[in-house]
């Protein structure tokens, strides 16, 4: 496993479009090993891998106890309700700001081996899995934010994706 290097702002590979992972094999078992390692030492909650330069529709995230989530392809199906809160970015590094999500969401995506997994969340996992679906399609929570914040305010819950 490795650490990789991590993209910011300004990268052009942050506003492509990721492509759709066809081949299930090695190579994309040690680019998800890798991609959490590498949420883990960055100290995110999730990953996105055009993060990490590799313009393909996978994330990891682990935003609370159901601990490391693979997702390859996924989408969102269904969402519901609308919640304001803080969100952050590795790669927009010391900014924050509010960002209007749906309280509820429902993901389909495929796991390591190719297999359909479906996810129905709330709260902060919801809140990760529009953010690093967000980062597939080139978006980034910046484009979103309601307010970027000052740096000076006083930020009670951190979260960085
Ligand atoms: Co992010």
């Amino acid at each position: 496993m490795a650490i990789r290097l991590l993209r910011t702002v300004g990268d052009p590979i942050l506003r492509k479009q990721a492509m759709e992972v066809k081949r299930f094999d090695a190579t994309l078992e040690r680019l998800l090993d890798d991609m959490a390692e590498s949420m883990y030492y960055y100290e995110g909650v999730g990953l996105a891998a055009p993060q990490i330069g590799i313009s393909k529709q996978i994330v990891v995230i682990d935003a609370d106890e159901s601990g490391l989530l693979e997702l390859v392809n996924p989408e969102i199906v269904a969402s519901e309700g609308e919640e304001l809160d803080i969100e952050g970015c590795l790669s927009v590094p010391k900014t924050y700001g509010e960002v209007k999500r749906a309280s509820k969401v429902k993901v389909v995506a495929q796991d390591r081996f190719g297999e359909r997994i479906e996810i129905e969340a709330e709260g902060l996992l919801a809140r990760a899995l529009q953010h690093e679906i967000d980062h597939l399609h080139g978006i980034l929570y910046i484009d979103k934010a309601e307010r970027i914040l000052p740096p000076e305010d006083e930020i009670d819950e951190e979260m960085e994706e």
